[in-house]
């Protein structure tokens, strides 16, 4: 059983959309094809926690009710002004219906319009009134495609509020900038791209740390080495300037997560004013064929010599304080194993291997998953500047390993992971 993660309710999740600190508590909707546990007609899912550590499912938060969004209600952010909730989302309007394939979808030929819908308590949405397209399909496609445009995150800036937006143009990646003075009217103001850096931006967040201004995207086909299902979430450090409504984006690419099942990660602002990320880790199977879906654990998001790094809340840190002696004692799945590797030493946890060479971490998974040959076994961090201390979170079916306090971490699906563990020196803890 999933202990540390948050999961689906037997059906099919994928992204979070909507995250945020809203009257009192944590919101995390997500998309979910609430019918079955694999992709189809995307609705808004919703849960509530007060500490990141405990959900409360709430049902299903946004229907596909509207022309623009009849296909779907694809990813999207959430804000608070004066008390009300705003979702932000891209609704998807199928062009030909296929009702016997399970995404509905003939020929990969949609629409997609950016929507709103607001709520005084965060709890009750009305999909029949209240939803409103507040930028539609775009017409030019010098700007974006009228297909591939979506996912907005908004965020409050000095006196004005923005959006970003993933897009593609020429087969390019893109991020598309809108802002608005009152949340409903929004103007577009510019795009920022790369070469080769894939064919289509999805879930951008832009948000600042300690200063610096960061930018995250999940780039469709960055990975051009032949692995499908590989998932790339990246960060780069970034400026925006309110002024001129323009976005640059640094060279260097980070991964939030080197095991490269983590996608579209969502932030926010905690109740204490930390930046915090969550995402959804890819799986290739449903689980006793229910649900498929998971969220990393919500990571803090700092930057300490030019390097970002994310590391558990707080809050899920303190949860395990308690030292056991074997994973039997956590009832198997839900402890942390704290170790710190020299070059050459591994630890194996119940079958996942995790070992260090030449000051870089490796993982491989390859006897704790399923072999259908299209997802990666393996995972390597890139060289690590200070020693090799772990933290490794385990759960039944996913195992996060945080090293150096976050400087990289790699997180990696799994399936019939056994209770041993084994290894030179570790400690094993559970929560209370
Ligand atoms: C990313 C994504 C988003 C889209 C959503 C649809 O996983 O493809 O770009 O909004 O999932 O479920």
């Amino acid at each position: 059983m999933q202990k540390i993660h948050f999961k689906a309710p037997n059906c099919w999740i994928n992204d979070p959309n909507g995250f945020i600190w809203y009257q009192g508590q944590y919101h995390l909707f997500y998309q979910c094809f609430p019918y079955a546990p694999q992709w189809g007609r995307m609705h808004w899912g919703h849960a509530v926690s007060k500490d990141l550590v405990n959900w409360e499912e709430k049902g299903i938060a946004l229907y596909p009710t509207k022309t623009d969004d009849r296909s779907g209600c694809f990813s999207g952010s959430a804000v608070e002004q004066d008390g009300t909730m705003y979702l932000y989302y891209t609704g998807v309007n199928y062009l030909e219906e296929d009702p016997e394939n399970i995404n509905h979808c003939r020929n990969d030929q949609f629409l997609s319009a950016q929507m709103m819908i607001s709520s005084a308590d965060g709890m009750t949405f009305d999909n029949l009134q209240e939803k409103k397209t507040i930028i539609p399909t775009i017409a030019e496609d010098k700007i974006g495609s009228k297909t591939h445009t979506r996912d907005p995150k908004v965020w409050r800036g000095t006196d004005a509020w923005y959006m970003v937006l993933g897009s593609s143009v020429a087969h390019k990646g893109r991020l598309l900038i809108y802002q608005s003075r009152d949340l409903q009217n929004w103007k577009y103001l510019s795009h920022v791209e790369k070469d080769n850096f894939g064919w289509m931006w999805e879930c951008p967040d832009y948000f600042e740390v300690d200063g610096k201004g960061i930018t995250v995207f999940s780039p469709m086909a960055f990975l051009n080495d032949g692995k499908a299902y590989d998932s790339a979430a990246i960060c780069l450090f970034s400026t925006f300037d309110e002024a001129t409504g323009t976005m640059q984006l640094a060279d260097d690419v980070q991964f939030l997560d080197y095991g490269l099942d983590l996608y579209a990660p969502q932030s926010t602002t905690d109740e204490d004013g930390n930046r915090v990320v969550i995402a959804w880790m890819r799986m290739p199977q449903a689980v006793d064929g229910k649900w498929n879906g998971m969220m990393c654990i919500p990571r803090v998001v700092s930057v300490k010599n030019d390097r970002i790094y994310f590391r558990p809340h707080p809050h899920i840190q303190n949860a395990f304080t308690k030292e056991i002696s074997s994973p039997e004692q956590a009832g198997k799945s839900g402890y942390l194993v704290k170790t710190s590797l020299k070059n050459g030493e591994c630890i194996n946890i119940g079958g996942y291997r995790i070992w260090r060479e030449q000051d870089k971490l490796f993982t491989d998974r390859s006897a704790v998953f399923v072999k259908d040959g299209k997802y990666r076994l393996t995972a390597e961090t890139p060289v690590l500047r200070d020693g090799c201390e772990l933290e490794i979170y385990v759960d039944s079916n996913l195992i996060e390993v945080y090293a150096n306090q976050g400087e990289a971490v790699i997180s990696s699906v799994v399936y019939g992971l056994s209770e041993v563990v084994t290894g030179e020196a570790y400690t094993l803890y559970t929560t209370e």
